[in-house]
């Protein structure tokens, strides 16, 4: 992205960072897992200009994803089903990390899995990996738990991130799903496991349907939905989880399209955010926004402060 002023491709310095889990971003927007393609968004714009790039979830091996169709818009969103489709982390880290690493990107690695075991492998190969930080997408079903989605079951949650913990000194984030009916007790769990830092949320399930055909639009029937539709859901469990837990680092992603949108999540208790869906709609979204709440936060030098030191805005 070229400097606004001097039309010069400079790059930008910006003048809040934020800390997460005592590590430094240098701007407190991210890129929200599955919504980042180097290849893609490399052309648009210097990766690191943001605080944070999540990668695709990172499996095993290599998994094709679901069948087509797999995304569908939806109002004010979409809803995708692509399955965390990904090369493996074999190939992840001779590929992508290194490519990343060389552009000076901080690296959020999202880690996938269908059972605990799963989980491991991939946390076992990223030990001594250059990743900044891991980030566990436990939305997944998962297979060892009786088909329960690991991220719905407390107990089977602090288990695995128990697991996870003795196997890595990188800061563990878990990002949780809304698809739960407390979301606190979740975020409990994974904090008793041994995580870092909390990413909240990944998408809701949803559907849409053909009204010519009568079927459902994607192949897989449902899917999750993101974008701004699921603004003031996310928003409302950032402010949830931040009341339960004080001092737990909380990355806010849900429907963040503007700088405005980022600056609710940081006062409802967020640390940082990740953008995701809005960077599908326009790939230079996730730095226009960063840039944006660096004026913001100018005008805010409370809550910049705070950020600075590692803490959140208080109520
Ligand atoms: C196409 C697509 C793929 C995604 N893939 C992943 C993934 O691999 N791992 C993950 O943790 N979240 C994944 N997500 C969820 C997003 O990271 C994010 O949590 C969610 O979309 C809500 O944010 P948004 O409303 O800004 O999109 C994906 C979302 C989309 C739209």
């Amino acid at each position: 992205m070229t400097n606004s002023v001097s039309g010069q491709a400079e790059p930008y310095v910006y003048r809040h960072p934020t800390q997460v889990a005592g590590l430094t971003w240098k701007n407190p927007v991210g890129t929200a897992s599955g919504t980042f393609k180097l290849d893609a968004c490399g052309d648009f714009y210097d990766v690191a200009q943001l605080g944070a790039i999540s990668t695709k979830g990172v499996s095993p091996v290599p998994w094709e994803g679901n069948p087509s169709p797999r995304t569908a818009e939806s109002p004010s969103g979409m809803v995708n089903a692509v399955g965390l489709q990904n090369p493996g982390v074999d190939e992840y880290l001779v590929n992508e990390l290194p490519r990343l690493k060389a552009l000076g990107a901080f690296v959020i690695t999202n880690v996938a899995g269908h059972c605990d075991d799963d989980y491991a492998q991939v946390v076992a190969q990223l030990a001594d990996s250059p990743a900044d930080m891991l980030e566990i997408n436990i939305s997944c079903p998962n297979v060892t738990h009786g088909g329960m989605s690991v991220g719905t079951d407390p107990k089977a949650l602090y288990q695995l991130i128990a697991r996870l913990r003795n196997m890595t000194s990188k800061p563990i984030i878990v990002k949780l799903t809304p698809n739960v009916t407390d979301i606190t007790q979740v975020a409990r769990a994974a904090v008793d496991g041994g995580a870092d830092a909390l990413s909240l949320i990944n998408t809701l399930v949803g559907m849409r349907i053909d009204i010519r055909t009568g079927r459902p639009i994607i192949a897989n029937v449902t899917g999750g939905v993101s974008g701004p539709a699921i603004r003031p859901i996310a928003l409302a469990c950032v402010w949830k989880v931040r009341q339960a837990l004080p001092d737990i680092a909380l990355i806010g992603i849900g429907g963040i399209d503007s700088a405005q949108a980022a600056l609710e999540f940081l006062y409802a208790g967020a640390n940082a955010v990740e953008v995701g869906a809005a960077a599908l709609v326009d790939p230079v979204a996730p730095v226009r926004i960063a840039r944006e709440l660096d004026t913001l936060l100018d005008q805010r030098p409370e809550l910049a402060q705070r950020l600075e030191k590692g803490q959140t805005w208080q109520h």
